[in-house]
This record gives structure tokens, sequence and C-alpha cells, in this order.
């Protein structure tokens, strides 16, 4: 197997670490991947992927003879210069972003070494200043990471674009990482600037989009309250190309392991320097109320929701994956159970991850055994499974057919046909049918 410039260290082969590898080995490069944790290296280099990505593992495979996997530092640090450090920031108890993991790794790097750490963590802006305050030998590039659980692997070697920031004195540095990226050609567009820039960057961009989720979703609890649709006011709004028609899908707001912990971390950093961050604020809180007013919507049609059954149809904090991470699933069903409901959940992959976190919860292993007897059923993840589901056979099963469709993922006019009542978000309610015998 050939292969092309430098080697590619990567620190850290958790998901970022994993797909940064295996697609630097894709575009031809020799790297080298090193994790503390002995079983997970033992595991990579048997080829087995505990990571659920499409394309991940093929793409491992296919690469093998290219990608080294290790515990140790020392072979990383002998046989790579560029070392793209992909370990953790997961938020602290105070908001901020946990930075030990990336301390750790600074600590293990000598104090001369000649390396060039190159981060891919989000960390916020002012980390890679006061790593090399702290190390002066060390060249800092920052390289931020934009990757969509799903479809992490075509996000990379699809990029809108890749952002390499440097500071004076480590433009050679940066011109490498730039090199690395060099075979996506066109696709790849490369963006220079400074550190702090490119931290602010990977920040902005996920607050923006968060802010554009919470955006729609209030104008989606303006909609409900004036008669109209918010997928008709998105695709309006959509079509002007100042706006643009993504994440402009209302629903029960936002989860995952990124949004969340990335609107916190600026929200604090900028609290940190004494700034407030007026505009965030309101983000985080019309995302914390959004889960919650699936709660005001059950109560509109069962009253109290004391000793009522609710099913939850899926947990993950978006299909195709099983990730849990501040799934609206974990707020809502605790929500549920505060008011005194019963609680029984499906999700076609989630299960697992889930039962530990929600052990009051009853699990089904079906989307038909979870409504059956159900006073009421929740749309919380867009699972493809759910729109093929026999809806009018699931109608019957249940004690009333009522749903809360918490993605607008369903056809309200098909639903009402199947016999339920229907509320969307930002959606006018359709009662059922009334039935002539
Ligand atoms: C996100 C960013 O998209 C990515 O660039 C960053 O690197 C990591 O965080 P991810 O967490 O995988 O990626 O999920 P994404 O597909 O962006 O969705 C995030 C959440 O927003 C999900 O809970 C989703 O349901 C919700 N969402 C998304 C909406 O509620 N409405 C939308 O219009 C879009």
């Amino acid at each position: 197997m050939s292969e092309r410039g430098e080697a590619v260290g990567v620190i850290g082969v958790g998901w970022v670490g994993l797909v940064t590898a295996a697609c630097f080995a894709e575009l031809g490069h020799r790297v080298i991947a090193r994790d503390i944790v002995p079983e997970k290296v033992e595991a990579l280099t048997r080829g087995d992927v505990a990571i659920h990505e499409p394309g991940l593992t093929e793409m491992i495979h296919r690469n093998a003879e290219r990608i080294t996997f290790t515990t140790s530092m020392e072979e990383l640090l002998e046989g790579a210069r560029l070392l793209f450090t992909c370990v953790d920031t997961p938020p602290t108890y105070s908001g901020d972003a946990d930075l030990s993991r990336v301390r750790a790794v600074v600590a293990e790097l000598g104090e001369d070494s000649g390396h060039v750490l190159v981060m891919k963590s989000t960390v916020p802006a002012g980390t890679g200043e006061s790593i090399r305050r702290d190390r002066p030998g060390l060249s800092y590039v920052s390289c931020p990471e934009f990757l969509k659980e799903g479809t992490a692997v075509a996000d990379f070697m699809h990029p809108d674009r890749v952002v390499v920031g440097a500071d004076a004195g480590d433009e050679e540095a940066a011109d490498a990482v730039a090199a690395l990226y060099a075979p996506l050609g066109e696709e790849g567009e490369i963006l220079r600037t400074d550190v702090a820039s490119a931290e602010m960057i990977k920040l902005a961009s996920n607050a923006f989009l968060a802010t554009k989720i919470s955006f729609i979703n209030e104008i989606a609890n303006v909609c409900e309250e004036v008669g109209a649709d918010v997928g008709e006011v998105a695709r309006g709004m959509g079509a002007d190309t100042r706006i643009g028609s993504s994440f402009l899908r209302a629903g029960i707001g936002y989860g995952g392991s990124c949004f969340p912990k990335d609107v916190s971390a600026l929200k604090m950093l900028a609290g940190n320097t004494g700034y407030h961050f007026q505009l965030l604020t309101s983000v985080i809180e019309v995302n914390e109320l959004q889960k919650r007013r699936v709660v005001g919507k059950l109560e509109k049609h069962l009253g109290s929701l004391i000793g009522k059954r609710i099913a939850l149809l899926g947990l993950a904090f978006k299909p195709d994956t099983d990730d849990m991470r501040e799934a609206s699933s974990l707020v809502l069903s605790a929500r549920l159970q505060g008011e005194g409901a019963e609680v029984v959940a499906y999700d076609p992959v989630a299960v697992e991850r889930a039962s530990p976190m929600l052990t009051s919860v009853e699990m089904a292993d079906s989307a038909i055994a979870a409504l059956e007897g159900a006073d009421a059923a929740v749309l919380v993840t867009e699972w493809g499974e759910f729109r093929d589901l026999d809806w009018a056979a699931a109608a019957e099963k249940m004690a009333r057919p009522l749903i809360v469709d918490g993605r607008n993922f369903l056809d309200p006019t098909a639903m009402a046909a199947a016999g339920f009542e229907y509320e969307g978000i930002g959606r006018q309610a359709r009662p059922a049918p009334t039935k002539v015998s």
C-alpha cells in the first residue's frame, strides 16, 4: 500500500479520533492512533470497531495496513510529528468544558519535542494560547471537527470547510496540517486563520445552529396560536438564501453530545470574561421548555396524567444512532413520571444504552408492543420504521389513539385517517374522524 506525505498521529480513538484516523488513512496517509485504554486498542487492532458510523468499519478494514493502533505514547511520538488530539472535553458541573484530558495529553508531550499539537477536540477560545504559554517548545494548530453523527465519514471526506488556525511562528506547522487535507481537492476549502478565531468558529457555528433550532421552535409555538403551519413557514423562510433551509425543523428540541455542551461552553466562556451572552441564555431555556411542552399537549387531551400509560417512540437523541447523550427522551420521561404517568418506551437500537439511564421506564421490544394499552404516544425520535408502522392496527390496540408527534415526522391527515387524534409541533391539531358504524 503506498503512502503519501508525513505520518498522522491521532490521540484518543473515540468517535472523532477513529473517524479522523480512518479518513486520513483513506486519503493515503500513514496513521498512528494512540489510546490509553488497552482493550480498545486490542479490539481495533483485531479489526473490531465498536462505534456505529456508516462506512467506518469498512474504511478501517480497507486501510488496515496504513493504520497502527497503540497504547504507547513513545511509539506515537517516534512515528508522527503532527498529533491530532481528539480527546473528550465533556461539560463540568459549572457548564465549562472539562479540559483535564487535554491537559493530560499536553503533560505527556516533552517540553521541546518538536511535535505539533493539532487540536480537534472542542475547546474554549483561549485554550491554544494558554497551552502555547505553558509549552513554548510545542507548535500548536487548531483544526476543529464539524462532523455529524451518522454522516461523519461523508462529512470528513466532503467538508463545507476545513479550518486551520495557527499563530505567528507556527506557519510551517499549519502548512503541514493543510497539506494533509490537500487530497480532498476543491471539496475542502481550507480556511486559514489564527488560533483563537479557529476555536471561536467551532463554538459559534454550533451555537448558531442551536439558535436556528430554538428560533424555529419558538416560531412553531406561535404558529400553534395563530393557525399557521411551521413546516410551511420554514419552507418559505428557507427559500431566502440568506436564511437557508437547513436546521429549521421544529420539534421537541436539540440534544446530542455537541450542541448542549458547546452552547453552554460558549455562554460560560463569555461569562468568565465578564460578558453575559443574553441570546444563548434564551436558546438554552427555549430548548429546555420545548421538551416540557409535550406534557401540556398531553394534558390538553387527557387531563391529569396520574396513572396514564404513555408510550415513547424513540429514545436516541436522533435517528440512526444509539447515542443517548442529552436525549430529549431523558427529560421527557422524567417529567411524565413526575406528573404521575406510567412510561413505556421503544427504540430500535438505543434500548441497551438507555435502560440503565431510565430504570423506571418499561422497555418494549416493538413499537406495537409499546403502544398496546397506552393512553397516548409521543414520537420522540424520527426513526424511519415509525413512518412504515401500521398505524390503523396500532390505533386499535391503544386505550386511546392519541399521538404527539415531537418531530413533525408523520402525516397528520394519514394519522387522522388511521383513527388518531394528532398533535404535532407548530401544526394544527387534527381530531380523529368520528367513526360511523
Ligand atoms: C452536531 C453538528 O451538526 C456538528 O457539526 C458538530 O460537530 C456536532 O454536533 P450531531 O450532534 O451529530 O452534530 O447532530 P445533528 O444532526 O446536528 O442534530 C443535533 C440535534 O438537533 C438533534 O437532537 C436533532 O434532532 C436536532 N435538530 C436538528 C432539530 O431539532 N432541528 C433541526 O432542524 C436540526
